[in-house]
């Protein structure tokens, strides 16, 4: 690959993708528009994320999702939200999300795109005012134009994603996302209505001092993960450990740091999503030079069986992951 342009601050995301895409001169503007599409969605959950506390839209909606998880009511209006975003924006055929059993048909036969989707992530901290995300992953289909999508249009490695992102309603709400030219960061300006860049070609540090890990789970974890954790603490590394893996991800991204969720005696595959979580955060980190694991392989090159797999996750800067792997997790 060609060294990425180092673009300018103070663009509109708007602005950004229009010039971003006239480096391609065959590109049709369909994933722009995709893009588009998903930081509106952003946009009406940031909204209500912002007054949830006025209006009853937190706590729990009363149903679970296939992974068991009982729904918190903002997973399921950010869900319907994005999936609404996408159908109407029409560049995508069909979407597969952390909420829904199957795959969805969007009805967009010509979409030549579907889209993995965790629209909120973090959902227990929800009604207590902690940073939450939304995870999303962008595929070409397999299948015909024309046609409805089938499983294998899911069914995708990581190495196929032709874009990822996710969005962080933290202090501010950011936009972080990559088209596999390097990662660029915008910062949602609620006077505006606009996402400005603010971290353009965003890099990881190769090292860092932070390692994030439900340590609860320590009597569950593997003797090389418990050997590593003994690691972090004779070398007097911080702990930082928010329950969202979107804010856990993005502040080690900045700072340099090791996420991990690794298997336990319990979830023989720990608890994150290949396809919602996982794959995303993988193709974002080592475009910002950073490592994503399995403890055996790369996440992105993981074979999906199943819509919604889940897998080990070792992710952050790459000496930190390296190491961790060394340990035999
Ligand atoms: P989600 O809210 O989308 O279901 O994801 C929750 C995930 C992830 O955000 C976080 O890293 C992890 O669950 C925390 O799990 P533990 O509570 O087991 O530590
Ligand atoms: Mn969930
Ligand atoms: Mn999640
Ligand atoms: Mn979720």
């Amino acid at each position: 690959n060609t060294t990425p342009h180092v673009p300018s601050v103070g663009r509109t995301l708007d602005r950004f993708i229009k010039q971003d895409q006239a480096q391609f001169p065959n590109a049709t503007g369909d994933l722009s528009q995709l893009l588009r599409d998903i930081a509106w969605a952003s946009k009406i959950i940031h909204r209500e994320i912002n007054r949830a506390g006025l209006i009853d839209i937190t706590g729990s909606y009363g149903t679970h999702n296939i992974q068991g998880e009982e729904q918190q009511k903002l997973d399921v209006i950010a869900n319907v939200r994005f999936i609404r975003a996408l159908k109407n924006g029409g560049e995508v055929c069909g979407i597969i999300s952390e909420e829904d059993d199957d795959f969805i048909d969007t009805g967009n036969l010509n979409g030549k795109y579907i889209v993995a989707i965790d629209p909120l992530d973090g959902s227990s901290n929800i009604d207590v005012n902690v940073s939450i995300g939304t995870i999303f992953s962008i595929y070409r289909r397999k299948s015909p134009l024309g046609t409805p999508p089938v499983l294998e249009d899911f069914l995708q490695k990581g190495t196929e994603q032709v874009g990822a992102g996710y969005v962080l309603y933290g202090s501010s709400t950011m936009l972080v996302y990559t088209t596999g030219h390097g990662v660029n960061a915008f910062t949602y300006e609620n006077s505006l209505g606009e996402y400005i860049l603010s971290k353009p070609h965003l890099q990881t540090p190769d090292d860092g001092k932070i390692y994030s890990i439900n340590e609860g789970n320590y009597n569950d974890l593997s003797e090389g993960v418990k050997n590593y954790l003994n690691y972090c603490k004779e070398k007097k590394y911080s702990a930082r450990y928010i329950g969202s893996l979107v804010a856990d991800f993005h502040r080690n991204l900045l700072k340099g740091g090791i996420f991990m969720y690794p298997a336990t005696a319990k979830d023989k595959n720990g608890k994150l999503r290949l396809m919602h979580e996982c794959n995303a955060l993988a193709f974002i980190v080592e475009q910002a030079g950073g490592v994503a694991s399995d403890g055996k392989q790369r996440i992105l090159e993981i074979e999906p069986t199943s819509i919604h797999q889940r897998v080990p996750l070792y992710i952050g800067s790459k000496n930190m992951v390296e190491k961790a792997i060394a340990f035999n997790p």
